[in-house]
């Protein structure tokens, strides 16, 4: 259960903070390609019927796509079929969704991707917007991570692959969730379901792109260690970010 996609270190019991966290990337480890991982035929579908809203691309970005792709499906050792946009065919190989970033005027900006399992965000308010600006709405984030995580992102761009690890706990175990319940927040418990974000950063030419892997598993699921640290840390999150997570008391 735990390991690559599910960190234990998230199972520390701390209280949940807003860090970069980036670290080396094993390369071996990057994309997930198995194809009877029952996500896949989940992400034919989105892309089949919820296509505008899972694939989005700026223009000018055609050439980071087909390298992305490319290198997407060099990695997994398949061919792209060449019928439709490289980087939809080359989201169809992995598990994992695909965001390419590209330099431009000194700022990174989300350029184009293919995103099927969003955690309550929208691809197409996101493109074309730089990467603090994309994360506008996580409470201190510009302040405190904004500069740090662009130059971090620059150093990936030296052909350095990082990744790191975002967890939640949600009400609703939906993979595609772009939107969250207007209802009251939810207040974390065992009936919460966990979702983990691999998320990794790997240059490809002058892209960059970032990979999301998720994982949804319910906290009932869990060993009792494991529920009681990630509870632990949901409660003592400091409640600003609490609330931006939609976590009620
Ligand atoms: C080192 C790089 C990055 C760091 C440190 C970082 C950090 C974070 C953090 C802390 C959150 C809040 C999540 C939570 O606590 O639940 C977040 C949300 C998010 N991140 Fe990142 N992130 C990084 C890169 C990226 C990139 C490259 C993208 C481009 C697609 C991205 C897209 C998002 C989006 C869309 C959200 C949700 C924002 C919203 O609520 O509207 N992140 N990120």
């Amino acid at each position: 259960m735990t390991g690559d996609d599910v960190p234990e270190e998230i199972f520390s019991g701390d209280a949940h903070r807003l860090t970069i966290g980036l670290r080396p990337l094993d390369m071996q480890t990057w994309l997930d390609p198995d194809p009877d991982d029952p996500q896949m035929p989940m992400r034919r579908d989105l892309l089949g019927s919820r296509r505008s809203e899972v694939f989005g691309a700026t223009a000018g970005s055609e050439s980071a796509r087909a390298e992305v792709a490319r290198a997407v499906a060099d990695h997994v050792q398949a061919e792209l079929p060449g019928r439709d946009d490289p980087l939809v065919e080359a989201a169809l190989l992995v598990r994992d969704d695909l965001c390419v970033l590209e330099q431009r005027e000194g700022r990174w900006l989300l350029t184009a991707g293919v995103v099927c399992f969003p955690s309550r965000w929208r691809l197409s308010e996101k493109l074309g917007q730089d990467v603090t600006t994309i994360h506008d709405p996580v409470p201190t984030y510009r302040a405190t991570l904004g500069q740090a995580t662009d130059a971090a992102i620059t150093a990936v761009g030296r052909m350095r692959p990082r990744w790191r690890v975002n967890w939640t706990l949600l009400d609703d175990p939906a993979l595609f969730q772009p939107s969250a319940p207007s209802g009251p927040s939810h207040r974390p418990g065992r009936e919460s379901f966990l979702r983990v974000e691999r998320q990794c950063l790997v240059p490809v030419g002058t892209a960059i792109v970032f990979t999301i892997r998720t994982t949804v598993l319910p906290v009932a699921g869990l060993d009792d260690d494991r529920a009681a640290a990630i509870l632990a840390s949901a409660a003592a999150t400091p409640d600003e970010l609490a609330r931006y997570k939609g976590w009620g008391t």
